[in-house]
């Protein structure tokens, strides 16, 4: 599979969109291989994920580096040690430095439980709840500076029910965001993601958006 472009994920905890990026791979559905798997959290369940599937998974801790950048200068070795062609944040829970970002430019993508511009940041299903909205959902986007403003790809909606709690929302949106994150993943792959300003269009080629 010389063609396929290569997937470097960072993930900080539970890693079930990066299985959801391993199954769709599996299914076909997304033609990528995925180069590293990169935590900064040794206890993260998203590392156990890749046991025994031929990935490699490395753990780069903050507190091992003295600042920021040298951190973020880590980060960046592994993921050109494997020859990374898109960084893919799957629940990685630290803001990226303009360093890191400028060598990536284009290429890092995150998944944000909410339908951005609203409720960036932590917590957003609770602060959806809060607001009281009807509706929410998630937003893949690419990853510039701010918190959770680059770019839109995908979104997709989910209903906020009277009786949810964060915890209740939180699942609908997770269910939601399996889906969208490889198919989003995929149009990357696919070259049909063009960025014009702060838009991203969607080139279509088949049938599947
Ligand atoms: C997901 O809901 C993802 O959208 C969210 O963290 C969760 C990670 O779950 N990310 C953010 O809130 C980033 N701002 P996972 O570890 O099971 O993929």
């Amino acid at each position: 599979m010389p063609d396929r472009k290569v997937l470097g994920i960072l993930a900080s905890g539970r890693g079930s969109n990066l299985q959801s990026i391993m199954d769709a791979i599996l299914a076909d559905r997304l033609q990528a291989k995925i180069g590293v798997v990169i935590s900064d959290k040794p206890e993260a369940n998203a590392l156990r994920r890749v046991i025994g599937m031929d990935i490699p998974a490395v753990c780069i801790e903050r507190r091992k580096f003295a600042s920021k950048q040298d951190f973020e200068q880590a980060l960046a070795a592994e993921l050109k040690l494997h020859r990374v062609d898109l960084v893919v944040l799957a629940g990685f829970m630290r803001l990226l430095g303009s360093e890191f970002l400028s060598r990536f430019a284009g290429r890092v993508m995150n998944i944000h439980p909410s339908l951005l511009p609203s409720f960036p940041g932590l917590e957003a299903q609770q602060q959806a709840i809060d607001y009281g909205v009807r509706v929410s959902g998630c937003t893949v986007h690419f990853v510039d500076q701010g918190v959770d403003s680059g770019p839109i790809i995908l979104q997709e909606a989910v209903p906020v029910l009277p009786e949810d709690t964060a915890g209740i929302l939180a699942e609908r949106i997770l269910a939601v965001e399996h889906v969208l994150y490889p198919r989003a993943i995929q149009l990357f792959c696919q070259g049909q993601l063009k960025l014009a300003g702060r838009r991203v269009l969607l080139e279509e080629r088949g049938s599947h958006l």
